[in-house]
């Protein structure tokens, strides 16, 4: 499973980036909106940083089909060729995705909340497709199990599209989805760091710690012992 970080805050991006093994970074208008600054100028600074290896996800806002593919163009002609044009998966979206296939444009359908949505935009041609596993759930359904099921449809259909899992509120949300083995999930700077949080293992690592320096000496390690 592919991870990817859901935000635009550069020193975020650059906190995770130092730590843990991500593989890009997805945005959306909203995320963009929280910054108050032009939206390029941020997204460059995000992939000079990141790199043009890694990927980025960045969402087309125009109602109509046309605006959507002219935004899509600029996004990937600034930003790279491993950029995904996000493209809400509504009907002039779906007109767009026909549209990008043929351009050669890569594209991620966006604002996912049913496996149907999921399907029609892979029989589009979309890379991915994003559900949003908690806003799901706060609608009083199960966002896991959509997922689960848009995996399913696509290995059954022998579709290529990939499951990019999206809007994260918790690990556990994370975990099973990591089990099922979907494609991808861009997740929020706060939960990625509380995947790991846990006073079990900082309490381990401290009596590890304590013991050794019992052993040889305060401030001891292995290099200095
Ligand atoms: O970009 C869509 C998704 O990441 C939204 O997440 O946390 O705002 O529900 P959230």
């Amino acid at each position: 499973m592919k991870l990817l970080i859901d935000d635009a805050h550069i020193d975020l991006i650059k906190r995770i980036y130092e730590f843990y093994p991500v593989d890009g970074v997805t945005t959306n208008p909203t995320i963009l909106a929280k910054g108050g600054r032009n939206p390029y100028e941020v997204l460059k600074e995000i992939r000079t940083f990141i790199g043009e290896g890694a990927q980025l996800h960045v969402q087309a806002v125009s109602r109509e089909a046309a605006g959507m593919v002219k935004e899509a163009k600029r996004i990937v002609a600034e930003l790279g060729e491993n950029t995904f044009v996000k493209i809400p998966s509504l009907p002039e979206g779906f007109k767009a995705m026909k549209m990008l296939r043929e351009e050669g444009i890569r594209f991620t359908a966006t604002a996912v909340y049913t496996p149907m949505q999921a399907f029609l935009a892979a029989k589009c041609g979309a890379s991915y497709t994003a559900p949003y596993i908690n806003r799901i759930d706060n609608l009083g359904y199960n966002g896991v199990q959509v997922a689960k099921n848009i995996h399913d449809i696509f290995r059954n259909n022998r579709l290529e599209t990939q499951v990019l899992a999206a809007s994260f509120k918790n690990s556990q949300q994370l975990l099973e989805l990591c089990e099922y083995g979907i494609g991808a999930a861009t997740v929020a700077p706060e939960v990625i760091e509380g995947l790991v949080k846990n006073q079990a293992v900082t309490a381990a690592v401290d009596e590890f710690i304590k013991d050794f320096e019992g052993l040889t000496g305060t401030g001891k390690d292995m290099s200095s012992c």
